[in-house]
């Protein structure tokens, strides 16, 4: 636990411009460049209440001019970004899919818990299979979400947008409630260096509706990004004035 007036070093890692772009204005943060000259990963930095916020975006793939998305970069990003800030918690911020089972509506924003797993590495290999799956550690945000009426649930990484028949029998399997493609590389990044993790994810499509996700997800980037900001605003905020 921190101790509640030092300086907590938050690191923010998010993958889409789209999907920062309101919370770096939401938290009046400043774009300082690149971190490694090799890299696109963009740096943009501020203060709140006498505490530090490093938020970095994956940035744009120079050969298919796209944001860099997935969990390739997310490793990276999450590697680089904790060796250069020394976070004291690291935090993954995005858009995910949601579950109409799970009684998910779009712009809906919840934080990981209990864990954060992969549903696209099979390795039918004893012991491998649980390597494969994962279930790295999430931040303890019980006592947040119930201040701040924020859902929780596991987080499913993939480097899909849809899915396959066995995906998805992954996904239930462990009772998933939010798609993503980034959280688990970058939970695993933060496991190694023994660091807080905790992931906040708005939803932009619901993977078990009618329509198509690419669709959903375009349509819907906006109003999630939106309220993703608002609520990671609030996140914030409660852990400054609570403590880790
Ligand atoms: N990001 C937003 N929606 C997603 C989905 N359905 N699957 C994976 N990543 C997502």
């Amino acid at each position: 636990m921190q101790s509640k007036n030092s300086n907590i070093r938050f690191l923010i890692i998010m993958a889409m411009h789209d999907e920062a772009k309101p919370l770096i204005n939401a938290m009046k943060l400043n774009e300082q460049g690149r971190i490694n000259p090799n890299y696109t990963i963009e740096h943009y930095s501020g203060q709140t209440s006498g505490h530090t916020i490093d938020l970095i975006v994956n940035g744009r793939c120079s050969v298919y001019n796209v944001d860099q998305i997935g969990t390739q970069v997310s490793t990276l990003c999450a590697h680089l970004g904790i060796e250069k800030f020394n976070p004291n918690i690291v935090i993954n911020a995005g858009t995910a899919g949601g579950f109409n089972s799970d009684n998910a509506t779009i712009g809906d924003v919840y934080l990981s818990y209990p864990a954060i797993n992969y549903h696209d590495r099979r390795i039918n290999i004893p012991d491998f299979k649980e390597y494969g799956i994962g279930q790295y550690p999430a931040y303890n945000c019980s006592t947040i979400t119930k201040a701040l009426g924020l859902r929780t649930g596991i987080v499913t990484t993939g480097n899909s947008l849809d899915y396959t028949e066995q995906d998805m029998a992954m996904i239930k399997s462990y009772n998933g409630v939010v798609k993503d493609m980034e959280a688990a590389a970058i939970a695993w990044v933060a496991q190694q260096h023994s660091i807080p993790f905790l992931a906040i994810k708005s939803k932009t499509d619901i993977v078990d509706g009618e329509h198509p996700t690419e669709r959903e997800f375009l349509q819907n980037l906006h109003i999630a990004s939106e309220n993703l900001a608002r609520q990671a605003v609030k996140v914030i905020d409660w852990l400054t004035k609570e403590g880790i």
